[in-house]
């Protein structure tokens, strides 16, 4: 069976970052992942190019908006060329063949009965491509996704009957249960669902930068809704509407997006293909966001990671194992300096990178760079069925796209190999005489080392080349065969002398991340109170003691849907049950890094009502230019603790 494999495909208003990043190298791990077990696999990535945002992007940059879009289309083309990123196609959503693709979509569906024009009135997010019912909004105004402001819209429009596909999509998300993953996100899509589905606008005439109507409907004055044209990329790009032959490939095996733009993907998208006749992709993966130091990455406060500048100081495959290593899959995640070096310091330099070091050593000192396999069950076979104990458990962890997981298995493999060096000391047999012995450890070794740098090879595919040309040996689908499905051994290595792969990083090596930027827009800036000058508004020490202040310890935390600002959290003042809080805090800290963390709470404030929800106490933060801190107990303190 083939493997279809896709990442969302990305806006060209802006250059990739390492948000992007991420979607990119987990399914390239995917890919590669498939790849080497032998799959007939397709990998497809792009850009998404039309709409709004861009004509007025393009605008902005004073370009024409064609020249604008090729240009940050190559950028992206550009940077996964650097990462090694093995697609099989970069679809541009301005090729032609994809145009005619979707037009014939369009056909498709208005021929079945799908589509009927009428007039749409509605607060249009030009940033998100998205329209919003006025309930919607944030404070009536602002996107509840990105927070801009929108504009009120009305226009003649076509529509797709997306309510008509409201219970099938019910049946098949109940029948098919890993349909989206995790499943924690697959609730909030039926949930919306069982919500009712309104029928969904797919043409604008307020712009022209979009694929044409077909000519058959005789409307030119319409272009397509981008999201119609960009979700039909992952057909059109198997030839759908023009050359079929690689239709073979879909559905999708695994189509990988960020869980801001799951809702398009599990409920638009599944909508479409039921209306074209084509079956539904096999699995939809919505991973969590990356933060800066646990603030949201944004242009206007100056604080985006580029992945070419971490690359370039770093390593790009070090960020590929950092990435995918730090976060479980679907949670959200936070890119430091500091996180990122212990990870290449402890895991890859010491705990991989020595093991490399110490088999080329001790392969040059006692056997002339050869490394014979013959006697290694002989005196390890209590080591080796270990360690493919460990490989075995591997597969299924990958399939389940729990790279976290994976990886941490992964490097129990070197845990054995260095403390097979440990306990039995080549180095002391050599000196006993007992050379066998010490050679079928050093052998044990490099064995564990083949091994793992074939599992490994789908997250550091240069890297693990690099390793594998070491020991003499190459990795592909044959190798995976012999040495991981057929648990063989090398029978004999040849050791190449290698530098040092991973040396070690003493400081960070790029800026700390820019001060946030004041003229962040508006519904960006936090809910922090102007303070009265100290001097005008003196108090006796009784009025100050009238306010409860408590150290409590975040015990939950979510973000509120829909709102730009708001975090939900269940804070412990030591009392029977959780505080309820809500805080403005969303844009400095994911809900995520609060957990376990203490806070300062003004316990005795009245209850208040944010977004429908009971906050019972306020949480201390200080905000200057810089961005916004809680105030926290230097050292952790019982959860109730008064402050005073
Ligand atoms: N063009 C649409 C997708 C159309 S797919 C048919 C789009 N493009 S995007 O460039 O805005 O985002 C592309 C992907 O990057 C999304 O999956 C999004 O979740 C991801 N990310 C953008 N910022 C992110 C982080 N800070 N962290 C992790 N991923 C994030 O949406």
């Amino acid at each position: 069976m083939s493997k279809y494999i896709t990442t969302p495909i990305y806006y060209v208003n802006g250059e990739a970052h390492i948000g992007h990043a991420y979607t990119t190298f987990i399914a390239d791990t995917m890919a590669r992942y498939e790849k080497l077990k032998g799959e007939d696999t397709y990998f497809l990535t792009g850009t998404d190019e039309h709409g709004q945002k861009i004509e007025e992007s393009a605008k902005k940059n004073n370009k024409g908006t064609k020249e604008f879009a090729d240009e940050i289309s190559a950028t992206f083309k550009n940077l996964w060329d650097e990462f090694e990123i093995g697609y099989t196609k970069f679809i541009r959503t301005t090729d032609e063949e994809h145009k005619k693709g979707v037009q014939k979509a369009f056909e498709v569906m208005y021929a079945k009965g799908d589509i009927y024009k009428d007039f749409y009135e509605g607060h249009y997010c030009v940033s998100c491509e998205t329209f919003f019912t006025e309930t919607q909004l944030v404070d009536g105004e602002f996107c509840p996704d990105c927070g801009r402001s929108t504009n009120v819209v009305k226009e003649e429009s076509y529509f797709f009957r997306l309510s008509k596909y409201e219970d099938a999509l019910l049946k098949h998300y109940e029948q098919n249960p890993e349909f989206i993953i995790p499943k924690s996100r697959a609730n909030e899509v039926i949930n919306f669902v069982k919500g009712g589905l309104r029928d969904l606008s797919v043409t604008r005439t307020s712009f022209t930068w979009g694929v044409k109507m077909p000519s058959s409907l005789k409307d030119d004055k319409h272009v397509m809704y981008v999201w119609l044209d960009a979700l039909l990329n992952y057909v059109t790009a198997l030839g759908y509407g023009s050359d079929e032959a690689n239709m073979r490939y879909w559905p999708a095996s695994m189509q990988f997006v960020g869980k801001d733009i799951l809702r398009f993907h599990a409920i638009y998208w599944p909508a479409f293909l039921m209306s074209l006749d084509l079956p539904l992709p096999k699995q939809i993966g919505a991973h969590g966001w990356w933060t800066r130091d646990g603030e949201k990455m944004s242009k206007s406060k100056g604080n985006v990671v580029s992945p070419k500048e971490v690359a370039d100081v770093y390593g790009a495959e070090n960020l590929r194992y950092f990435m995918l290593r730090e976060v479980p899959f679907g949670q959200d995640g936070d890119f430091s300096q500091r996180a990122f070096m212990d990870r290449i310091n402890s895991e890859l330099s010491n705990d991989l990178g020595n093991l490399l070091n110490r088999i080329i050593g001790m392969s040059g000192k006692y056997s002339g760079f050869e490394i014979d396999s013959s006697d290694v069950l002989k005196y390890h076979k209590k080591e080796i069925d270990a360690a493919h104990a460990i490989v075995d458990s591997l597969d299924v962890l990958m399939e389940g796209m729990q790279t976290h997981r994976y990886l941490e298995e992964l490097w129990r493999l070197f845990a054995i190999g260095n403390k097979a060096i440990e306990e039995h000391a080549p180095w002391v047999k050599m000196k006993e005489g007992k050379k066998d012995e010490a050679l079928a450890t050093v052998a044990l070794v490099a064995n564990i080392l083949a091994k793992a740098s074939i599992m490994l090879h789908p997250i550091m595919p240069r890297t693990t080349n690099i390793i594998a040309d070491t020991l003499g040996f190459g990795i592909d689908s044959s190798s995976y065969k012999e040495f991981i499905l057929d648990k063989k051994l090398l029978k004999l290595f040849s050791i190449k002398q290698t530098p040092p792969l991973f040396p070690k990083i003493e400081a960070p090596l790029m800026p700390e991340a820019p001060a946030a930027q004041p003229n962040a827009p508006k519904s960006e800036q936090a809910a922090v109170k102007e303070m009265p000058k100290e001097q005008d508004n003196l108090i006796e020490i009784g009025q100050f003691f009238q306010t409860s202040l408590k150290v409590g310890t975040v015990v939950e935390a979510q973000e509120v849907e829909k709102s730009a600002k708001l975090l939900k959290l269940k804070v412990d003042l030591g009392e029977e049950s959780p505080r309820q809080i809500v805080a403005g805090i969303k844009e400095f800290y994911s809900a995520e890094s609060l957990i376990g963390t203490q806070v300062c709470v003004v316990a005795n404030l009245k209850p208040a009502k944010l977004m429908g929800m009971v906050s019972e106490g306020m949480i201390l933060a200080a905000k200057d230019e810089n961005g916004l801190s809680l105030i926290r107990p230097e050292k952790p303190k019982k959860a109730g603790t008064s402050i005073g």
